[in-house]
């Protein structure tokens, strides 16, 4: 009954979509997305090059929407209790699949809270230009469910009507409060009443055809919610998805630029139910280099020219919000944390193929830099991507190291 964690080790966008959807194919009954919502993007090509990205779908949706996939088994996703629901973004994720889902291939948990429509357009004007956040509504939506204000999915799937006055309660407090006292808004001047106006009219598009949406997605919702558990005891294979990185960890010295989740196996654990015993391998994945978006500087970022480099053989842009992504040195200071606290046992090494294009490359260890060989090819047959490995090794004292040669599936070498 093995359970298998990916993490990310860095500040998000490691690249752990990729490295759920190549194990997802060979290996997983089952694949858990346990934290955050549509913050998310989680790229994935399959093996004639098509692009897929996930934002709160779990990334074992994909195997079956391309052609060539080496899967034998039936994958069920399960969206765990953890996870922030936009359901109107949902439903547009789920019918933006040619193969459509059934119940069998996407199970939710009813206890996941909602992102409500004020929760977004409160992200927008508090927090997006404060802490530079992806503005889907992540952190307001959290807040409400620690204060024990949250409308629960099933909740919804209850009673959808009283579900949505809720929500137009809340909307109408927030357009209150924003008529009385605009002024105390940084980002309010001039444009309040078109503010306001825009709000509405974001609000009224949000609802539009609620219902239909609502009795869509109904037939997705656990029954029972010892659903992981009672899968585990079936000696179904889990694997448990993370998203953003621990860097992104609100129990982290990075707070404030943080996400409002816990990225890590407690997060993992809070969410799907199963304990801490039952993990067998927790997998961290890390680029060749580093990247980070929002508001925060880091120790290891490397200079315009190095950056520029990075960014564009990298394609280092958000797949949910499209912004550049800052770049920098991989810095083992902030991956040691890691495999520290979530006890890694495997690393997964991504896009090292973009690194080959740094002349001088670096790391960051000990708050310092030190100067590596260049690497020419990711091969086991060149001297600087193995002089790679082993400073890994040597710098992480994790000697199970798996690595991707291409962004497609099935680009990867497992276990060297
Ligand atoms: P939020 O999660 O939208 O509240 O954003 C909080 C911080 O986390 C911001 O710095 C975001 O840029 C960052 N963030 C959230 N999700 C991701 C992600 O999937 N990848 C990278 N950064 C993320």
């Amino acid at each position: 009954m093995p359970v298998k964690l990916v993490l990310g080790l860095q500040h998000g966008d490691e690249g752990k979509g990729r490295i759920v959807d190549d194990i997802a194919e060979f290996w997983a009954d089952v694949v858990v997305r346990f934290q955050g919502g549509g913050n998310a993007g989680h790229t994935v090509y399959d093996r004639e090059g098509n692009k897929y990205v996930t934002h709160i779908l779990p990334v074992g949706v994909l195997v079956k929407q391309s052609k060539n996939h080496a899967m034998k088994r039936h994958i069920t996703n399960i969206i765990a209790r953890g996870c922030v629901l936009n359901i109107v973004d949902l439903y547009d994720e789920i019918k933006s699949f040619n193969n459509e889902l059934s119940n069998k291939d996407l199970q939710i948990s009813g206890y996941c809270p909602l992102i409500e429509p004020t929760h977004i357009l409160a992200d927008r004007l508090n927090y997006q230009g404060k802490l530079g956040t992806t503005a889907r509504g992540i952190g307001p939506a959290y807040s409400d469910f620690y204060a024990r204000d949250s409308i629960l999915f099933k909740d919804l799937i209850e009673d959808p009507q009283s579900s949505l006055f809720k929500m137009q309660d809340k909307f109408f407090k927030f357009q209150t409060d924003l008529a009385q006292n605009g002024h105390v808004y940084p980002l309010l001047s001039d444009s309040h009443n078109e503010m306001l106006n825009n709000n509405f009219a974001f609000f009224n598009d949000w609802i539009d055809n609620f219902d239909e949406k609502v009795e869509y997605i109904k037939q997705f919702i656990s029954k029972d919610e010892s659903i992981i558990t009672d899968l585990y005891n079936e000696g179904k294979n889990i694997l448990l998805e993370g998203a953003q990185g621990c860097g992104l960890n609100i129990h982290s010295n990075n707070y404030p630029d943080v996400t409002s989740s816990a990225p890590t196996i407690g997060g993992a654990l809070n969410s799907t139910g199963l304990n801490h015993k039952q993990i067998n391998e927790v997998i961290g994945v890390m680029k060749a280099y580093k990247t980070k978006v929002g508001t925060g500087d880091f120790p290891s970022k490397c200079n315009i020219s190095d950056g520029e480099t990075l960014a564009k053989f990298g394609n280092e842009f958000g797949a949910t919000t499209g912004r550049p992504r800052k770049c920098g040195w991989l810095d083992f200071d902030e991956v040691n944390q890691a495999i520290q606290m979530n006890g890694i046992d495997h690393l997964c090494l991504i896009k090292t193929d973009v690194f080959c294009n740094i002349e001088k490359p670096f790391i960051y260890h000990k708050k310092d830099l030190e100067s590596i060989s260049k690497i020419n090819n990711v091969s086991l047959e060149d001297k600087g991507f193995v002089e790679l490995l082993m400073t890994i090794k040597d710098k992480t004292g994790i000697n199970n190291i798996s690595f991707t040669t291409g962004p497609k599936r099935g680009e990867i070498v497992w276990n060297v």
